[in-house]
């Protein structure tokens, strides 16, 4: 038994933004994924340029319906991909169905193993269709691997112009699956063109339009997070200079507006991007998450095929920065306040952090430092109220972060403004995050600290499989954010990464939610963060030297004072051994929790869609005066 002592009068101002999430297109986490777009391909867009077994025609395949034997893929159809006269020059590919007998056109298999659908569920299709010489009617039905018909809807195209038609499936009450594919047949011989075939549940988040998944987005609001930092990662920086090139870097201006305007990209990740999840709807998610937007730009500079726009003509590069700024924050009367105006937004979206460059660094022919200063001065120049957030490189233990933050520091004696935080970021074994529990505990406080991009990697689990994500790593996790928390007076934001992976389409892991088609589970490390987050304290406590004794222990503590002034606990047992400990305030008298929230769990036991739940949290309402810590367990006390 040990008795810890909180000293509830010494209190620390702890920052309001500590908790929050980073989204990537990593792992399909954008198309397949949170975009709620069914149709995998909808643009022909697909090429080897985004990965090596991609082709226009990725997901697509002839289809035949047949009233016997319902589909088949020995279709009398020929598909061609053109690119003479799109319906827009930004996504240039469509397709040319010719059917030599009725029935025969194509099918898109979606993601996986194929479209989810939902009984009773609206599906809002649409797709641009051009006739060639006579006027065609088009049958477009979401059909079963036996051929079954679950909603279908005929068409004519009748223009010698591309003409958008849109219509809504409804599935019948009852009837679910996870396999439909998506068929477009000519219902007579004949030739006609397609485009940007679209399939959208009625149901997203929020029931925006071209919205969002919703259990996914639920699962992010249920986290509480108090700011989103978008859209990467490497995938900002990772790129050709060009804004219009195939394989360009992220530039945000070419993620808003019409999608069918939204230029496909080469995801970094190996993979296509529609940009359908852009810059306007990450604003909107946010909001709706009830998380502060912190978007990050490239500063010009890819460090991983040293590409690098001369200092001396950076002015695009700044004035997309500038123009960000007034899109997210300027009225109507401001050129991009309009365009958000129009696009849906009349109110500012308050924008009040942005990211410049992710993992920069200093090098002997890239001198990041130095556009960094340039960056910083335009866009303070105007907009002093932004909270610029520099980057500290890929790591905590090179040259890199220890320049970065050497420079920063020194250009912030001189400019107070010069940098608001500097984005950390540390992909370490389970042992690391133990060992490093004090790593803020001496930082100098002149600067701030944004965790922007961490996770415990298991070394023992060397695939990229849920299993990655197991108990082991949610408890060092734990372990080291009860130091974050003690520290936030200096670490301001922080966000765990990747936020997403898609099963089988899995390039980075471990990750903090997974999805297939139509479910999605929390990580332990996503019920670790959701912890946080839901008792987060508003001011932190002194627990003094007795830190160090408990950690000796492999026990880590944090402790804080919530609004309504309930003292919060979060006690973290890395041990195999059941541990009490007694709880009392600086003048010795005993503090009884009204409530414990546990997790406890094997260090190999993880949560997969078969289970789950394996590993998460417990409530139990009516407690003893003494905590029991089960082995290997995260325990949060609230007392009143
Ligand atoms: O989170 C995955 C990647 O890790 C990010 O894209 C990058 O910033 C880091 O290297």
């Amino acid at each position: 038994m040990q008795t810890f002592q909180i000293n509830t009068k010494e209190k620390r101002e702890a920052t309001g933004d500590l908790f929050g999430i980073f989204f990537e297109d990593i792992n399909h986490a954008a198309d397949g994924g949170l975009y709620a777009e069914l149709i995998q391909n909808r643009a022909f867009e697909f090429d080897p340029i985004d990965n090596k077994n991609y082709h226009a025609l990725y997901a697509w395949m002839p289809c035949q319906l047949d009233e016997k034997n319902g589909q088949t893929d020995a279709a009398d159809v020929s598909l061609t991909v053109l690119t003479e006269s799109p319906y827009t020059k930004k996504n240039p590919h469509y397709l040319r169905i010719t059917a030599n007998s009725a029935a025969a056109g194509v099918k898109n298999l979606g993601f996986n193993s194929g479209i989810a659908l939902e009984g009773g569920e609206t599906y809002h299709f649409s797709c641009y269709l051009r006739k060639i010489d006579e006027p065609v009617t088009v049958k477009a039905c979401l059909i079963g691997k036996e051929g079954q018909i679950y909603a279908s809807c005929e068409l004519t195209a009748d223009a010698s112009d591309w003409k958008k038609y849109t219509a809504d499936l409804k599935i019948a009450e009852g009837t679910s699956c996870t396999d439909a594919n998506l068929a477009l047949v000519c219902m007579t011989p004949g030739s006609v063109e397609v485009d940007f075939v679209s399939l959208f549940p009625a149901h997203t988040y929020k029931n925006r339009p071209n919205g969002l998944r919703k259990d996914l987005c639920e699962m992010l609001e249920a986290m509480h997070p108090k700011f989103i930092r978008f859209p990467g990662g490497c995938l900002v920086h990772d790129g050709q200079l060009d804004e219009n090139a195939r394989d360009s870097m992220y530039r945000w201006k070419n993620t808003i507006g019409p999608v069918e305007e939204r230029p496909a990209r080469r995801n970094n990740w190996g993979y296509n991007q529609t940009l359908g999840l852009g810059y306007y709807e990450y604003f909107q998610l946010a909001e709706d998450i009830g998380a502060e937007p912190l978007p990050v730009l490239p500063a010009a500079y890819d460090p991983h095929h040293q590409r690098k726009v001369p200092l001396d003509e950076l002015g695009p590069w700044i004035d997309d920065a500038l123009d960000l700024i007034e899109f997210a924050n300027g009225d109507e009367s401001s050129k991009w306040g309009k365009v958000r105006a129009q696009l849906g937004h009349k109110a500012p979206f308050e924008l009040e952090y942005l990211g410049i460059g992710n993992e920069q660094w200093q090098m002997d022919n890239t001198d990041f430092f130095a556009r960094y200063k340039i960056f910083e001065q335009r866009i303070h120049a105007k907009y002093p109220e932004i909270k610029l957030i520099g980057s500290a490189g890929p790591d905590v233990t090179s040259n890199h972060y220890t320049d970065a933050w050497e420079f920063y520091r020194k250009e912030k004696k001189n400019n107070p403004n010069f940098v608001y935080a500097i984005d950390e970021h540390y992909y370490m074994p389970p042992q690391w995050f133990l060992e490093h529990n004090d790593f803020y505990d001496n930082y100098p406080r002149d600067i701030k600290v944004f965790a922007g991009e961490y996770a415990a990697h298991d070394p023992e689990i060397n695939i990229a499989h849920v299993s990655k994500n197991n108990w082991k790593a949610g408890i060092s996790e734990a372990a080291f954010l009860t130091g974050i928390e003690r520290n936030a007076d200096v670490v301001a934001l922080s966000s765990y990464a990747p936020l997403f992976a898609r099963v089988n389409y899995t390039q980075w892991a471990p990750d903090l939610i997974w999805m297939d088609e139509n479910t999605s589970w929390g990580t332990p490390s996503y019920y670790v963060q959701k912890l946080f987050s839901k008792f987060r304290a508003e001011s932190t406590l002194d627990l003094g030297d007795q830190i160090e004794k408990l950690r000796a222990q492999g026990i880590y503590c944090s402790a804080g004072e919530t609004e309504d002034k309930t003292t919060i606990v979060k006690l973290v047992n890395t041990t195999d051994n059941e541990v009490s400990i007694d709880l009392e305030n600086e003048e010795g008298k005993a503090l009884t929790p009204v409530k414990e929230t546990v997790m406890c769990a094997a260090l190999t036991d993880y949560n997969c869609a078969k289970n789950p739940m394996c590993v998460a949290p417990k409530e139990t309402v009516e407690c003893s005066g003494k905590i029991k810590m089960a082995p290997q367990s995260f325990i949060i006390v609230e007392i009143k």
